[in-house]
C-alpha cells in the first residue's frame, strides 16, 4: 500500500490532487485548516475504496505541524511514499514594499516556505532510510520572477526552489526525488470568484474579464491552467516517468515564463 501526505487539500488544486493520488492507488493522509472541508474530502477519498486522514493543522504554528506529522506517521505505520506541500498563501496583493507589515511578510514566508521546511525535516529523513519516495512542492511563476505588489509571495516561491534544489541533492543518493511545480494562474474557485468581482467591477462580462487577465499576464497560450493540468504533472512526477527526474523546476503557465 503507497501512502501520499497532501498539504493545503481542504480547497482548489491540493484537493484535486489528493483526489487523483487516491484515485492512483493511495492512502492519502490530508491537511489543512477547515476541519468540516477535510472531512468531506477524507469521504469522497473513502469512496474511491481507499483510506484517508484528516489532519487539522495551521502551517504557521510548528508545533501544531508538528503533532500533525507525528499522527501521519503513527497512522501510516511510518511509511511515506509521496508527500505534496501544497498549502500556500498569496500573502498582501498590492501594496509594495513599505507599504504592509513585517507580520505579513513573515506569514506568507511561513506558509510557502518554512512549512515545507518543517514537512522535509520530519519526512525526509524517513523516505531516505527507506531508500525511495517523491516529494513535489507546488511553487508558483513568480518564484522565476519578480512581480510589483508581489513581494512577499515571490520572494517565498523562489526560496522553496532552493530547498527543492538543495534537498534533491541530499536525497538523491538515497533514490528520494525532490521537484518543483510552479503553476500560473489556475482556474479554482477562489481565483473564478476573483474574475467574477472584476467583471462587476468592470461592468463587463465574465469572459472580457477573463480576457483582460490572460492579456495582462502575458499567457501566450491564452488561457489558465486548469487544477488538473496541475495534478497530471504531480501524477507523472510520483509515477513510473518521474524515476530519474530530481531538482526541476516545470513550468505550468501557458507560456507566460518563459526563460
Ligand atoms: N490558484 C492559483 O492561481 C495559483 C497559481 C500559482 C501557484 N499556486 C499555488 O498552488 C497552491 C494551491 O493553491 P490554490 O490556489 O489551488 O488553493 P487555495 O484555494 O488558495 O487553497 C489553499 C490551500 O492551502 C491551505 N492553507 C493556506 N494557508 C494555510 C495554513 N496557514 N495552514 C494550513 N493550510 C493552509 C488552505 O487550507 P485552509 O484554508 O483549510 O487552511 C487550502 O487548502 C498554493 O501553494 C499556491 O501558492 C496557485
Amino acid at each position: 500500500m503507497k501512502i501520499a501526505f497532501v498539504t493545503g487539500a481542504s480547497a482548489g488544486t491540493g484537493r484535486e490532487i489528493a483526489l487523483a493520488l487516491a484515485g492512483e492507488g493511495h492512502d492519502v493522509a490530508v491537511l489543512g485548516r477547515r476541519t468540516a472541508a477535510l472531512d468531506d474530502l477524507v469521504r469522497e477519498i473513502e469512496g474511491l475504496g481507499r483510506r484517508a486522514l484528516a489532519l487539522t493543522a495551521d502551517v504557521r504554528d510548528a508545533g501544531k505541524l508538528e503533532v500533525a506529522l507525528d499522527a501521519l506517521l503513527e497512522w501510516s505505520d511510518g511509511r511515506v511514499d509521496v508527500v505534496v506541500n501544497a498549502a500556500g498563501t498569496t500573502g498582501p496583493l498590492s501594496p509594495p514594499i513599505g507599504q504592509y507589515s513585517l507580520e505579513d511578510f513573515d506569514s506568507t514566508v511561513a506558509t510557502n516556505l518554512r512549512a515545507p521546511f518543517i514537512v522535509l525535516s520530519r519526512l525526509l529523513p524517513v523516505m531516505r532510510a527507506a531508500g525511495q519516495g517523491r516529494v513535489i512542492m507546488i511553487g508558483g511563476n513568480h518564484g522565476m520572477r519578480g512581480r510589483a505588489g508581489r513581494s512577499s509571495y515571490s520572494a517565498s516561491k523562489w526560496g522553496l526552489r532552493g530547498l527543492t534544489r538543495s534537498a534533491a541533492l541530499e536525497a538523491g543518493p538515497d533514490g528520494v526525488t525532490v521537484n518543483y511545480i510552479a503553476p500560473g494562474p489556475i482556474a479554482i474557485p477562489r481565483m473564478k470568484a476573483a474574475w467574477k468581482a472584476q467583471a462587476e467591477a468592470g461592468g463587463v462580462s465574465e469572459d472580457e474579464a477573463l480576457r483582460a487577465y490572460v492579456a495582462n499576464m502575458g499567457i501566450p497560450l491564452g488561457k489558465p491552467s486548469e487544477a488538473q493540468d496541475i495534478v497530471a504533472m504531480v501524477l507523472y512526477l510520483a509515477g513510473p516517468g518521474g524515476r530519474n527526474i530530481t531538482g526541476q523546476e516545470l513550468v505550468i503557465d501557458g507560456g507566460a515564463t518563459v526563460l
